[in-house]
């Protein structure tokens, strides 16, 4: 009987990407997938450290998950449990101490040694391993090939951030900035592509950053490598996330206007609109180069409609820089994005800030943030009604013969569907909409 593997994500898409080929590599040995966590001989979180509720979660779920081994063994099968991720990379020693029933830790960049610590595991009985190395080879050449699991697929063409944003984990859990080379990244969307994907979703911390080698060792930037992908035969959607603003150039902007398979929607975080307080976050960019980064790229593709994060309450923010980033709100019109309380992170300079915001009063900011953001949301959705669009179905609906997929936009839709139709492009009419989803009909 081959063993089952379950694998629990948290977090970011590049986790997502990440837990995806951990499946593919775990496959390769023979395993399956387990719809169950009870089933399941190997148990995997693979998590998030960006803010303060994903570790909490990690440990509140590790304690179940011994509560399952625990009957597991009774009934005389044995479970193996697996931490990966941000969080490992964070904590070090820290989860095998709070959670000694922790087979193994490994950090998001040694996870292709996973096949070689299930070995050991197995042949010696040895428990507690921790790997959280920067090893010097790239994991990306230890894992087996990457295959489509349906129309849209993520591909990582860069790890890491050297940009040190005063709140943020990522440089010092992801490292250095690294770009895999474009020819690397070619085979493998091809590969994908030939598995059935239509639509190839760029992944990177600092995407736009993107710095890989091409066949003669030259440095090339993320608008050669769209640019190459866009001559794949059968790719239909192109998208990168995430991006920098202060590092969006000419030549991206101008990717924006030639290529057509680049879809019309781009996620550029400006975190804060007062300069205040971007110039404490560390971030290379004002409200101002943000505006005129966004008017370029709208000017490169009129139909283009952005996507944002945000931090409220960073220390010393004031209701008038709040202010200034609701107003900056009203000027982009999002019709997306991701908003949050600023979390203090062990180690990253802003935890240790002077005036920090209490937290009623990041609440507050908060929720008057979403409630402009879901508006503007919402009144995109209600413009697209009548309008039809070229729709990806990716999953099954909760009712009979109805399908889910996504707009060029990123919105869900649902419709009712062929089965047939499920990983294709399909147009739909909008028939009526909510902030969250729109509903249509297959044209
Ligand atoms: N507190 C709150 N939000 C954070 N983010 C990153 N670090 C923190 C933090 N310490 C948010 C940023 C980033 C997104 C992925 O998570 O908005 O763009
Ligand atoms: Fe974190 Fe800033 Fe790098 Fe994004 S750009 S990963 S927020 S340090």
């Amino acid at each position: 009987m081959n063993k089952k593997y379950f694998i629990k994500t948290y977090g970011c898409q590049m986790n997502v990407y990440d837990s995806h080929r951990i499946a593919m590599s775990l496959e390769n040995l023979g395993y399956v997938k387990a719809n169950h966590q009870q089933d399941a001989d190997l148990v995997l979180f693979n998590t998030c450290h960006i803010r303060e509720k994903a570790a909490e979660k990690l440990f509140s779920d590790l304690g179940r998950a011994l509560i399952v081994k625990n009957e597991r063994t009774e009934n005389g099968l044995n479970t193996v449990i697996g931490v990966l991720g941000c969080v490992v990379q964070a904590e070090d020693d820290q989860i095998l101490k709070r959670a000694p029933y922790v087979d193994f830790a490994l950090g998001p960049l040694t996870y292709h040694r996973l096949p070689a610590i299930l070995k050991q595991l197995e042949t010696k009985h040895i428990s507690g391993i921790l790997d959280t190395q920067f090893p010097v080879e790239s994991k990306f050449d230890f894992l087996p090939e990457n295959k489509a699991e349906g129309g849209c697929s993520f591909l990582a063409i860069q790890e890491g951030c050297d940009n040190f944003c005063t709140y943020c984990v990522v440089p010092y859990t992801r490292g250095v900035e690294y770009s895999r080379p474009v020819e690397d990244v070619l085979k493998e969307a091809k590969k994908l592509i030939e598995t059935g994907t239509l639509e190839i979703n760029l992944l990177g911390q600092n995407v736009n950053s993107y710095h890989g080698k091409d066949q003669n060792g030259k440095e090339q930037n993320l608008a050669y490598l769209l640019n190459k992908m866009a001559e794949l035969d059968g790719l239909k959607r192109l998208r990168y996330t995430t991006s920098y603003p202060a590092d969006v150039d000419d030549d991206l902007i101008q990717c924006h206007k030639n290529i057509d398979i680049l879809m019309p929607y781009l996620h550029l975080p400006v975190q804060s609109g007062s300069n205040k307080i971007l110039k404490l976050m560390n971030r290379r960019h004002t409200a101002e180069t943000y505006l005129e980064v966004v008017s370029k790229l709208k000017e490169a593709n009129p139909k283009l409609e952005m996507s944002s994060d945000f931090i409220v309450g960073f220390p010393e923010e004031t209701d008038e820089d709040f202010e200034q980033t609701l107003k900056l709100v009203d000027k982009v019109s999002y019709i997306q994005a991701f908003s949050f309380k600023y979390s203090k992170r062990p180690g990253t300079p802003a935890a240790v800030m002077e005036n920090q915001v209490p937290e009623k009063i990041k609440k507050e900011r908060l929720n008057i943030l979403q409630n402009k953001l879901f508006a503007l949301q919402n009144a995109f959705n209600q413009k697209c009604v009548g309008q039809t669009f070229e729709v990806l179905f990716e999953q099954k609906g909760r009712h009979k013969g109805q399908f889910i997929g996504r707009t060029p936009y990123m919105q869900n839709v649902h419709a009712s569907a062929d089965e047939k139709m499920m990983g294709k492009i399909q147009k739909v009419k909008i028939l009526s909409a909510t902030a969250n989803s729109l509903e249509g009909k297959v044209v």
